[in-house]
């Protein structure tokens, strides 16, 4: 018996040391000498991880930087960090919590009222462990601050989006949503556990960016989703043992350092290439293929619907303009 657990161990460890070795080899970074001079873009969750490294080489780029988060201090501490190492003083924070509707809705007034343009929209906040708790907006936390708050935020920007067209939005979802299914009329609620909420908001980012791409065609607005790659972020400071425990070994099996997994972003916000690319799904810059459960029409559709009752927004039939329907 011992014999045998020490084979499967050894086993395991040569193949994720094999693994590990073969997968530098499917990097992929963006090359684009792009300069963002006279660009505003906003990420949101740009104090840590993925959003703050992505800020910095937007930042580089001599792009206006605003920082969405919703701790200030964090937030004013990023701004800093970015313009003394970019020396791009171009970079602004604002107060944005997605788990609030009404912090989404005065975040995006307040871009409305002071910015001219917005070229790209980076939707990167995400959360892990949120327990089944729900918001003062009635919406599962871990739903909320992932899916809905980017969807009521997108929608509430589109217009400025549209007349700085070409513009693109960016849905940072996860390799994780191919494990993910959706049944509207179930998901905000049965209180599932913190992982399938976690993998079926992921799949939410990506029938988002399908749903958006079918409704908006030929808007000027392009909308895609990535998986940055398997980052040794906070996103599972939340998570139980064995769920962090995975997600560190995943991580060292698929190793990127953060600056490497934010080249899929980069790529989606600066190429010229994918100025007229819409709908897909990218990892390591290279658009992947669609499982069923991300490109099915009617469950897509049907998200939309569902979303935009959750946040009291709606979209005109004719697709062309976006009207508030509550408060
Ligand atoms: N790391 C990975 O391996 C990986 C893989 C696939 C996809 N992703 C996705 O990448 C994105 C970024 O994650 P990360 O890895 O960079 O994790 P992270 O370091 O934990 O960053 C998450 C960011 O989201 C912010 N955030 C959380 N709740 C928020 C709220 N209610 N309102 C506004 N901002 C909020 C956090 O702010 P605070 O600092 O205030 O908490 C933080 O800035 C997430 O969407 C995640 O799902 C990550």
């Amino acid at each position: 018996m011992i014999m045998y657990f020490l084979f499967i161990t050894i086993l395991l460890m040569f193949t994720f040391l094999w693994f590990r070795y073969i997968y530098k080899y499917f990097k992929n970074n963006c090359t684009c000498a792009v300069s963002l001079v006279g660009k505003v873009v906003i990420i949101t969750g740009a104090n840590s991880g993925i959003g703050y490294h992505a800020a910095l080489e937007i930042a580089a780029k001599g792009g206006r930087v605003i920082l969405a988060c919703r701790n200030e201090d964090k937030g004013l501490a990023a701004r800093d960090r970015i313009i003394t190492a970019t020396g791009n003083s171009n970079v602004v924070y604002k107060h944005l919590d997605l788990s609030s509707l009404d912090s989404v809705r005065r975040f995006a007034n307040d871009v409305i009222a002071t910015e001219d343009r917005l070229d790209v929209l980076i939707n990167n906040a995400g959360m892990y462990g949120s327990r089944g708790k729900y918001t003062e907006d009635g919406i599962l936390e871990g739903f909320q601050v992932n899916h809905f708050g980017h969807f009521l935020l997108t929608l509430l920007l589109l217009e400025l989006l549209k007349k700085s067209k070409p513009s693109r939005i960016i849905n940072v979802s996860s390799i994780l949503h191919y494990y993910g299914s959706i049944r509207t009329e179930n998901i905000n609620k049965i209180v599932t556990n913190d992982l399938f909420t976690y993998i079926n908001s992921k799949l939410c980012n990506v029938l988002f960016s399908v749903e958006f791409a079918r409704r908006f065609q030929g808007s000027g607005v392009v909308c895609n989703s990535l998986h940055p790659g398997m980052l040794d972020t906070e996103i599972s400071a939340q998570a139980n043992f064995f769920v962090k425990w995975v997600f560190k070994l995943a991580c060292w099996v698929c190793y990127r350092t953060i600056e490497e997994g934010v080249q899929t972003i980069i790529h989606l916000a600066v190429s010229k290439e994918c100025e007229n690319i819409s709908g897909k799904f990218y990892m390591d810059c290279t658009p992947r293929y669609l499982l069923p459960n991300a490109r099915n029409p009617f469950v897509a559709s049907s998200l939309w619907d569902l979303s935009e009752d959750l946040v009291g927004y709606k979209t005109y039939a004719n697709m062309s303009q976006a009207v508030k329907i509550t408060d």
